[in-house]
């Protein structure tokens, strides 16, 4: 489908076309919107966040997981802090937490409560180093009176350790919850037939269990979560601290992922890690999809220079209208059975649509989600509006930091960069649970109009029509002053 609009000598956008509607027989509540990242690795909502400064954090992969898509993680921080984020995500919830963090009885309160709050957790099993068996746990509720004075005093002291509430291993959720309801508590100690801990499961993981039953998930249900890695030489130190907590797959970050350098890094990763799932990028062309696809990459990133606050199209004159790119990727990795991601340039959720029919399999958002409550940065108010910070990671401000290497120019004159992105702010949108529904919304009201029942489907089945620029100011309200916000639509959003 679709051969004939991309096979012209020039190269499209979103804005440049529209998807034709086609005979339907499905209503959009009733088509399935999970998308196969890997083999191992299938979402259940097509949409990944930006590995930028001002997207993804811990706090933003979280929400986005829960709602069954997937995060990840800015890589313009340390090695080690990098990692924390990695382990926030996969300790925030899962059915069950087969590794908890544990204390000796010896530590001190102030330490259980530093843990506590670093691990947002209001509880922490106590546990022997010489017997590895449990010996206690100690929860908010033990500690509720305690002072400053008490600060230095071992977690014994205040534990609870009789009539410990525990249960088999293999204890179901079910088993579970019927349990913590008769004992009226918030956390069961799953300990094996020695007495040695084996796990944890906590009421707020069977509410959120039943309040995210779209999450998506890894085989010990606990969130998926992906992290960015350069090409320099931190790539090792950065996957073996990242792999250590749990990390689900990696993107080599760069601008130009049809390099030496990015091939090289792949093929680093699969050397050490063959079984860590690799999404590399970014590239805009068949020869570059084959390329990373032949140095091992598992996933293509599709764009350059097609983000709201990229300059690399001006400042290096360089890239390629994203509707082309996606086209002509997709049409290489699927040759390969390989999936693509488009990223960057999404400003409605009709280019969701759009970028599923030209060829993508998922989509990557940096300026939809840069506005949520859940990434980084504070409200800022700017002339009564409220707004959060955006900006590009080859802009100045971010290139201060780890992640320079993107833009791998080499270039830096007394310490001048040369930037391909700017520094600005989106307006703020409220939390991401909403926004994503909208943006899904959008989705799904697509593939009714094309008559799709999934994602393959509208992919397969949806044809493109090439419009003028008139047909674009038609597409958009006009004539009329709009007098009340739609939660999906904004101009110049
Ligand atoms: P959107 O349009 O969703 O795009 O905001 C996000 C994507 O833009 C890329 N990116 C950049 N590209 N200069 C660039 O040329 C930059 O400074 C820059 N920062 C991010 C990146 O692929 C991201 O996912």
């Amino acid at each position: 489908m679709n051969e004939e609009l991309f096979s012209a000598s020039e190269s499209l956008t979103f804005d440049d076309v529209l998807v034709v509607p086609g005979y339907s027989e499905v209503l959009p509540s009733q088509v399935d919107v999970r998308a196969q990242l890997t083999d191992g690795i299938t979402l259940n909502i097509p949409l990944l966040s930006a590995a930028m400064d001002t997207v993804t954090e811990a706090r933003l992969a979280i929400s986005l997981a829960r709602q069954g898509g997937l995060g990840i993680l800015h890589r313009n921080l340390s090695p080690e802090a990098q990692a924390k984020e990695v382990e926030i995500v996969k300790r925030s919830e899962s059915g069950m937490i087969s590794d908890p963090v544990t204390l000796p009885p010896t530590a001190t309160l102030g330490e259980a409560e530093t843990i506590m709050r670093q691990f947002h957790i209001s509880g922490v099993p106590i546990v022997d180093p010489w017997t590895h068996k449990l010996v206690g746990i100690l929860t908010n509720r033990d500690i509720r009176f305690c002072g400053p004075d008490d600060h230095s005093r071992p977690v014994s002291e205040f534990m609870t350790h009789e009539n410990l509430v525990t249960a088999p291993t293999h204890t179901s959720l079910d088993e579970a919850k019927a349990i913590l309801q008769q004992h009226r508590i918030e956390k069961l100690l799953l300990v094996d037939e020695e007495g040695h801990l084996t796990g944890l499961i906590t009421v707020k993981d069977i509410q959120k269990k039943i309040e995210y039953p779209n999450a998506a998930v890894d085989s010990r249900g606990r969130l998926l979560v992906g992290a960015a890695v350069g090409v320099g030489p931190d790539l090792e130190e950065r996957l073996e601290l990242m792999v250590a907590r749990g990390l689900d797959i990696v993107a080599v970050d760069t601008a130009h992922g049809h390099s030496a350098g990015v091939i090289r890094a792949i093929q680093r990763i699969k050397h050490h890690w063959h079984d860590l799932p690799v999404i590399a990028g970014n590239v805009v062309t068949e020869e570059g999809t084959e390329a990373l696809l032949k140095a091992g990459a598992d996933v293509i990133k599709v764009g350059v220079g097609a983000g709201s606050i990229c300059t690399t199209r001006v400042v290096a004159g360089s890239g390629m209208p994203q509707l082309s790119a996606i086209y002509a990727c997709a049409r290489a990795a699927h040759r390969h059975g390989a999936t693509i991601v488009a990223d960057g340039g999404v400003k409605y959720s009709g280019d969701i649509v759009k970028a599923i029919v030209a060829g993508a399999d998922l989509v990557m958002l940096g300026s939809l989600l840069a506005g949520l409550d859940e990434a980084p940065g504070d409200v800022i108010v700017y002339e009564g509006r409220q707004y959060k910070q955006y900006r590009g990671m080859g802009s100045i401000g971010a290139m201060q930091g780890y992640g320079k290497d993107r833009y791998g120019t080499g270039q830096s004159k007394g310490g001048k960069l040369v930037p391909e992105g700017v520094e600005g702010m989106v307006p703020f949108k409220g939390g991401l649970a909403d926004y994503v529904y909208q943006l899904v919304g959008g989705l799904r009201s697509g593939m009714g109009y094309a008559g799709a029942v999934s994602l393959k489907d509208l992919q397969e089945r949806a044809k493109l029509t090439r419009i003028t620029n008139a047909g674009l100011i038609e597409s958009h309200p006009h004539d009329v002053v709009i007098t009340r916000e739609a939660p999906n639509y904004r101009r110049n959003e």
